[in-house]
């Protein structure tokens, strides 16, 4: 299923204060969109406004042509949410936290081919190595990594990873970067929020929000003109420096929004012949468990071969 996401003017109040102030974008099938902003920002309470976690005060938030809110069954399979804090339970192992999920949520799958996707998910997530360490032992970026996997067990059509790489050094960064764009060209809409300005080339969407307000959406070189820095990193200073208010009415008037789908380049042609069927089993839409699971073991063959 690929499913667009769009919001309209959507609003978020705890109380008198504002956290979320009419937010407008779409976001496609087949990409990436960074959510940035300083902390406090109103990110976190964006994401659970799009995920189906809290209804909007008021606004609408869309999944292709229906109102999230009135069909959230027909969407609550397809969506994966890993949030900013832990949510794993600490006495298990990464390997038992997937299994189990497995179990739970692919209940028609048989036990061995859970075990065996539990495996290739920790490869994906490149966690091999701590499969069997309990939870409560891992680095803050390992267990985040857990929860990725957690989600993608499921192969659900829309993701929102609520940072998912803080707490990793810069190289595994960038390969979760990567990660996340091979997901969403697989047919996801993929959701990011992150502090990070280093990989954002890597991305196709930025949208930037300070103090619950919308000051920018757009690709990420438009956002270093519109904001007329050299660097991502510049970009919070110029929008503490002259306000929210000023960025969200200068981006207003900045012209016609340039939100519709990106042009995604075709999926790589694989070698291994497993995943060849898998990636041309239906070109575009979320793979299923046992595609995934295809594609993956094609790649340790591959990584086993180097
Ligand atoms: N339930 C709540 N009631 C009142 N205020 C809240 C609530 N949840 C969040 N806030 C406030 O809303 C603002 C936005 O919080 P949010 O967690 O969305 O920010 P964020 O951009 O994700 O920040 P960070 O980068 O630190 O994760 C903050 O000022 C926070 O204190
Ligand atoms: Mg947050």
């Amino acid at each position: 299923m690929q499913i667009p996401v769009e919001a309209r003017g959507v609003t978020v109040s705890a109380g008198f204060k504002t956290l979320v102030s009419s937010v407008s974008f779409r976001a496609h099938p087949g990409e990436v969109l960074a959510i940035l902003g300083p902390s406090g920002a109103g990110k976190s309470t964006l994401f659970r406004a799009l995920n189906g976690s809290d209804a909007p005060g008021a606004g609408q938030v869309l999944y292709g042509p229906d109102e999230l809110y009135t069909s959230f069954d027909r969407y609550r399979m397809q969506i994966g949410y890993v949030p900013q804090d832990d949510i794993l339970h600490d006495a298990l192992t990464p390997f038992e936290v997937l299994y189990f999920t497995g179990r739970l949520r692919l209940p028609d799958a048989p036990e061995e081919r859970v075990r065996a996707l539990a495996d290739e998910v920790l490869a994906q997530v490149e966690l091999s190595e701590r499969r069997d360490v309990r939870v409560r032992r891992l680095s803050g970026g390992q267990r985040k990594r857990v929860n990725l996997g957690v989600e993608l067990m499921t192969s659900p059509s829309v993701l929102f990873l609520d940072e998912p790489t803080s707490g990793l050094d810069p190289a595994l960064e960038e390969k979760m970067m990567e990660l996340f764009r091979k997901l969403a060209r697989q047919g996801r809409t993929v959701f990011v929020t992150t502090h990070v300005t280093e990989n954002l080339d890597m991305v196709d969407r930025v949208l930037l929000l300070c103090a619950g307000r919308l000051t920018f959406v757009g690709k990420p070189k438009a956002a270093l003109g519109f904001f007329g820095v050299e660097h991502f990193s510049d970009i919070y200073a110029k929008l503490t420096g002259m306000g929210a208010d000023h960025w969200a009415r200068q981006f207003s008037a900045s012209g016609p929004r340039d939100d519709g789908p990106v042009a995604v380049p075709p999926p790589q042609p694989r070698a291994a012949p497993a995943a060849a069927r898998a990636a041309n089993a239906a070109p575009g839409r979320p793979k299923t468990a046992d595609e995934l699971l295809a594609e993956l073991e094609a790649e340790i063959e591959r990584e086993k071969r180097r």
